[in-house]
């Protein structure tokens, strides 16, 4: 096959931009920015919730005028919807070539020589049980400062309301000896800062090895300055992790631990497996260990029958702990989770309402927060110029905030600099050369 120029539209979470960086290295082509430019076009999709598929399939219907003028076009969807649906997507979007399924992404090539060699037969890709499923490696662009390594594919959990576990299958570790050789990969391209990523990454576990073990492997990799790693599961925190992470000279100063909820009743209709005593404890710990560590979570509200208390409790635990960033949902059933199977949701009204007073409110926490950090000093590690404004470069601190530097010249890209905070907004911050 010739060389092959793709453009790969991605929805959802980190795991999908790592997969759409697969799917480029997988077929071996050469990414480009404009869809006309391309051969190939993928649209990488989420399905956590209904807006999000919806979304996914009308991003697929946008490309049919290309296919019109270019009828060698080949389009095909990847990712957590094509599992999903597959049969049903290729009856329903006549211009769609072929799905394919996450774990069939080590096997595109094929899938797209089979597609050449006899156009009119598209192709449903979806089976579960492909070997070697983290077998390709992400594209990484050249000189990119950070980068993500995946180390488990799927969930053991069984949380009432999510889809991961149908879409992704269960959990698989990644064996430490290919972690590590990803990493070198990616470093020796000029990556400074790796996260690593898994549904519940914190229960990774390797022929006898822990996840804490392996955070002691990454931090001995030359080259590499930061670690980040996501998302982790609240039950899955141990003493030894955190000794471990406030130990680790590299390990950031930044946590994911979703809660999803304040209150028991609805955690255990949700079978998280954690109280929320449990979940705040956990914290304290953490925060003993490392006081500097900024702490963010997810949330869903109106699952089941949430009642006004039951959301209260989320709204005191908000108020508590004062994470620094929360992404919240209004449920969503899934077909085929448990979920499905509970009658009593909570209404779109009452729920939106919910939604919009947690958030509204964790603005304000976020602001607060931010506010507290002005006129100190932080060490960023630079990444790029600024999209706004080419006299500013943006980079994160350890607590994964951003900042935009002012009066910086662009040979500090990729460098960690001292910056000291001097305006503060509810996502960002401006700083300069301390
Ligand atoms: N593996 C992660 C995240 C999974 S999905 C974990 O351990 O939590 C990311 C987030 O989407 C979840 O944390 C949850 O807050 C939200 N989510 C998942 N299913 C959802 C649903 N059916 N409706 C609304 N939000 C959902
Ligand atoms: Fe979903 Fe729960 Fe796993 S939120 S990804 S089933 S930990």
């Amino acid at each position: 096959m010739d060389k092959i120029s793709i453009f790969v539209e991605t929805y959802g979470c980190q795991m999908n931009e790592y997969d759409s960086d697969r799917i480029i290295n997988s077929l071996m082509a050469d990414p480009v920015n404009n869809p006309e430019d391309a051969d190939i076009i993928i649209v990488n999709t989420c399905a956590i919730r209904e807006k999000a598929d919806h979304k996914a399939v009308s991003a697929v219907g946008k490309y049919k005028k290309l296919k019109i003028k270019n009828p060698d076009l080949i389009i095909g969807m990847a990712g957590c919807v094509a599992q999903l649906y597959g049969k049903k997507l290729i009856k329903q979007i006549p211009h769609l070539d072929f799905v394919v399924g996450p774990r069939e992404i080590p096997k595109l090539r094929d899938l797209i020589f089979d597609i050449k060699e006899s156009p009119n037969h598209r192709k449903i890709n979806t089976s579960m049980d492909v070997e070697e499923v983290f077998k390709v490696n992400p594209y990484h662009k050249p000189g990119k400062v950070n980068g993500f390594v995946s180390i488990q594919q799927g969930c053991n959990k069984k949380c009432a309301y999510c889809i991961v576990p149908t879409v992704r299958g269960n959990e698989i570790n990644r064996p430490l000896k290919e972690i590590l050789e990803e990493s070198r990969l990616l470093i020796n391209q000029g990556a400074k800062e790796l996260t690593y990523i898994g549904q519940t990454v914190n229960s990774w576990k390797y022929e006898g090895q822990r996840f804490y073990n392996l955070l002691d492997h990454l931090e001995e990799l030359e080259g590499l300055e930061r670690i980040r790693f996501t998302t982790s599961f609240p039950r899955d925190i141990t003493s030894k992790m955190i000794d471990s992470m406030e130990k680790n000279s590299k390990v950031c100063r930044q946590l994911h631990l979703p809660v999803q909820s304040g209150s028991n009743r609805i955690l255990k209709q949700m079978k998280r497996t954690y109280s929320i005593e449990w979940y705040r404890e956990c914290i304290l710990k953490l925060k003993e260990s490392m006081p500097d560590l900024s702490l963010s979570t997810d949330i869903i509200v109106g699952f089941s029958d949430e009642s006004t208390k039951d959301f209260e409790e989320t709204m005191r635990l908000i108020e508590d702990v004062k994470f620094d960033t929360i992404y919240s949902f209004k449920y969503s059933v899934r077909p085929g989770t448990p979920g499905e199977k509970i009658s009593n949701h909570v209404n779109d009204d009452i729920a939106l309402d919910r939604l919009h007073l947690l958030q509204t409110r964790q603005r304000e926490i976020s602001l607060e927060n931010n506010i507290k950090q002005l006129k100190k000093s932080y060490k960023v590690l630079v990444e790029n110029q600024s999209k706004n404004n080419p006299n500013e470069l943006f980079g994160r601190t350890s607590q994964n905030k951003a900042v935009y530097i002012k009066n910086i010249s662009e040979k500090y890209i990729g460098k960690i600099v001292e910056v000291t905070k001097t305006e503060a907004f509810q996502n960002s911050f401006i700083g300069e050369l301390t």
